[in-house]
């Protein structure tokens, strides 16, 4: 029998090969392009091109890939109902999590061929994004809205929650998460959705777990929890008095720290400069002395970097998102990286299957359950 190894969580194991996208210390790049390049020259919808076709789009694969998306907006009224008789206190992630796996019911692409796949990933973006609109709605006592035509992706997102176009900034700034957010290699849910892939099981049961575990606050869920932490404060000396009362308890911070990340994380960079200057167009400085108060500490004394959770979680709240609406955003976004792992593994396949190591007592009878 091959060497094994045991390596908890898996950490620094490498658990199978990718060109999805390369995630590195000093870079990070989807398809080999670097991500600084396209948060600078790229929209989502051209990262989600590269993502699930591999290349760049040009004008023509654009109009089509954006054709596509239009095509499949519109979620069947069996979902917009379904999404109507959850209770109201039901927190998004699990809606979202339903509201996919009822729309698989009535995937509109046949087949499996990896054609297909790539459709069907166009598809489950345009399924993501109207869950959580209709979701949003619906809460809000309104009927969910048919898509505009025209509209980016994330300016449909915004359209069909708030019922009227996005200014450009907000639809700029939810442009930039959707591409930050979209993919990352092996993280927790990327891995997960491959391993429904390796057992040949279909595509939305795979989006459905990334969904699940994308969810944790360890993982997805820590841009509402820092945005959580960020709100129970009122002044900058409110939040570092938090922050040495939970060092002392040596209790986690959501939204920093990564894994594989240990001197900073690149999409942390890109988006905190660009909430920096939304704080200041909104005249909200005040949350960055608050958001600076918890973040100085953490990296000058511990050493431990915002993940991108950090300055998102603040974004969105500027944008004046719901807070429960955080993580469903990121799954809009993450859908396409899960998609574009999905189809490469179904098509490239070995099953996942790594083994354990038995800790347990062994040797064990059975008593007659009168003796036990
Ligand atoms: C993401 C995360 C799970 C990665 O963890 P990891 O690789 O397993 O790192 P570890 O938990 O082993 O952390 C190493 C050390 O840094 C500390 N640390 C890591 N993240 C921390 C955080 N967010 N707050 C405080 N301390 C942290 C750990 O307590 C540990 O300290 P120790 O060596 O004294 O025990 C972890 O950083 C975390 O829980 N972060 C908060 C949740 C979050 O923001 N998740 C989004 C990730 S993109």
């Amino acid at each position: 029998m091959a060497e094994t190894i045991f390596k908890p969580g898996l950490e620094g194991v490498i658990a199978g090969e990718t060109t999805v996208s390369a995630v590195q210390q000093s870079s990070l790049a989807y398809r080999g392009y670097n991500i600084s390049d396209l948060a600078e020259n790229a929209t989502f919808e051209e990262v989600a091109h590269i993502l699930l076709h591999g290349e760049l789009p040009n004008t023509a694969q654009l109009t089509q890939f954006n054709r596509s998306l239009a095509e499949f907006h519109q979620l069947p009224d069996a979902v917009v109902d379904a999404i109507r008789k959850i209770p109201t206190d039901v927190p998004m992630m699990d809606v979202l999590r339903t509201g996919v796996s009822m729309a698989g019911h009535f995937d509109p692409v046949q087949g499996d061929g990896e054609t297909e796949l790539r459709r069907r990933a166009t598809w489950l973006m345009t399924v993501t994004a109207g869950v959580v609109a209709a979701r949003y709605r619906l809460i809000n006592q309104k009927e969910p809205l048919a898509p505009k035509p025209g509209l980016s992706h994330a300016q449909q997102i915004l359209y069909q929650c708030l019922g009227e176009e996005p200014d450009d900034t907000s639809a700029r700034l939810l442009d930039l998460t959707l591409i930050l957010y979209a993919e990352h290699e092996y993280n927790a849910s990327t891995f997960a959705t491959r391993i429904v892939a390796s057992t040949m099981s279909d595509m939305v049961s795979g989006v459905v777990t990334g969904i699940g575990t994308l969810k944790g606050p360890l993982h997805g869920g820590a841009n509402e929890a820092a945005m959580e932490m960020l709100s129970q404060f009122n002044t900058p000396e409110e939040a570092e008095t938090w922050l040495r009362e939970r060092f002392a308890k040596k209790e986690k911070v959501m939204g920093f720290g990564h894994r594989v990340y240990k001197n900073g994380d690149h999409r942390a960079h890109i988006l905190e400069a660009e909430l920096r200057k939304l704080a200041i167009q909104k005249n909200k400085q005040n949350w960055m002395d608050i958001y600076d108060a918890i973040k100085k500490p953490m990296v000058e004394e511990k050493k431990i970097f915002p993940n991108v959770d950090y300055p998102c979680g603040l974004t969105y709240y500027l944008l004046d998102l719901p807070i429960d609406m955080y993580t469903p955003l990121f799954v809009c976004s993450r859908v396409t990286g899960w998609c574009a792992h999905f189809i490469e593994q179904a098509t490239n396949n070995r099953l996942i299957r790594p083994l354990s190591r038995y800790v347990g007592e062994e040797n064990r009878t059975v008593l007659p359950i009168g003796d036990r």
